[in-house]
């Protein structure tokens, strides 16, 4: 991150945690500060006016129940490419806050190759070496990253489509789809995982916190920097706990 975007994020973090706090109780790690909540949750509705307000264009038979929430055929027309834009400006700021921890590393390499397992939860505790977002999360964190730039560079070529040559505005066309489809099918699996597949996901981007459990099961090695504990000793104490209640 360049220093001029490094003091605008330390300055934005500042701020925020100023107009929200975050409880952290006994037994719970902060996962999601203020500033990622807001941001997050800013990406998601505006990503999600931006689907719907699409989809009414891509195909007004099938979708014919949409254009009346925006005002009709036209208005919902000219709403999309400024909710698209307002969806580009919220993820660059995440983006800039989350580009350090989505880095791709080793851990991630490995983890891709066992992820039939992690679909089918095969295992009760993801592997040791996996940090605060696993492969999967960084693999649709960066597909966010590509698709975004194609959307907006394919967006604008649609949008001023008087000032370039028509076949470049029909692969456009293409492109944007094509894009749209993916992230929808990403944004489906990210709803799953974020709240049935994993229980105890979706408050973190409610209230914030996570519990010190959800940590040692999902993301151990984050769990071990955070606390400076065992995540597999934290496991088999409280295993043991529990056979004891029993
Ligand atoms: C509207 C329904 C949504 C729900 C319920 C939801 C839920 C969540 C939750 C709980 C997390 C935290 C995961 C963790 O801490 O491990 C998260 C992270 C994230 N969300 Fe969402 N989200 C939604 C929409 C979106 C949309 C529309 C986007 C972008 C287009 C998005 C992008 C991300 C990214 C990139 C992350 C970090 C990586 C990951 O956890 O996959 N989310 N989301």
């Amino acid at each position: 991150m360049s220093t001029t975007a490094k003091k605008f994020d330390e300055r934005a973090r500042g701020e925020f945690g100023r107009l929200g706090t975050t409880r952290v109780r006994r037994g719970e790690l902060l996962r999601h500060p203020v500033h990622t909540r807001f941001l997050h949750w800013s990406v998601a509705i505006s990503f999600i006016l931006s689907l719907l307000t699409g989809f009414a264009i891509y195909s007004p038979w099938l979708f014919h129940w949409i254009t009346p929430v925006f005002g009709g055929g036209p208005r919902t027309r000219a709403l999309h490419p400024w909710f698209g834009l307002v969806f580009e400006v919220f993820f660059l700021f995440q983006f800039l806050n989350w580009v350090t921890p989505m880095a791709w590393t080793e851990a991630d390499r490995r983890w891709m190759k066992k992820m039939r397992s992690y679909v089918t939860n095969d295992d009760r505790l993801e592997p040791e070496d996996v940090g605060f977002f696993n492969g999967g999360q960084k693999l649709y964190f960066w597909a966010i990253v590509v698709s975004g730039i194609l959307f907006l560079i394919t967006g604008l070529l649609i949008w001023f489509d008087d000032v370039v040559e028509r076949w470049i505005v029909a692969i456009s066309y293409v492109i944007h789809d094509i894009a749209a489809l993916l992230m929808l099918a990403g944004f489906i699996i990210h709803v799953y995982e974020g709240t049935a597949h994993q229980p105890g996901t979706f408050r973190s981007m409610m209230d914030g916190t996570v519990t010190e459990r959800w940590a040692w099961t999902h993301h151990p090695a984050w769990y071990r920097l955070v606390t400076g504990r065992d995540p597999r000793d934290a496991y088999e104490r409280e295993k043991r706990r529990q056979e004891e209640e029993r």
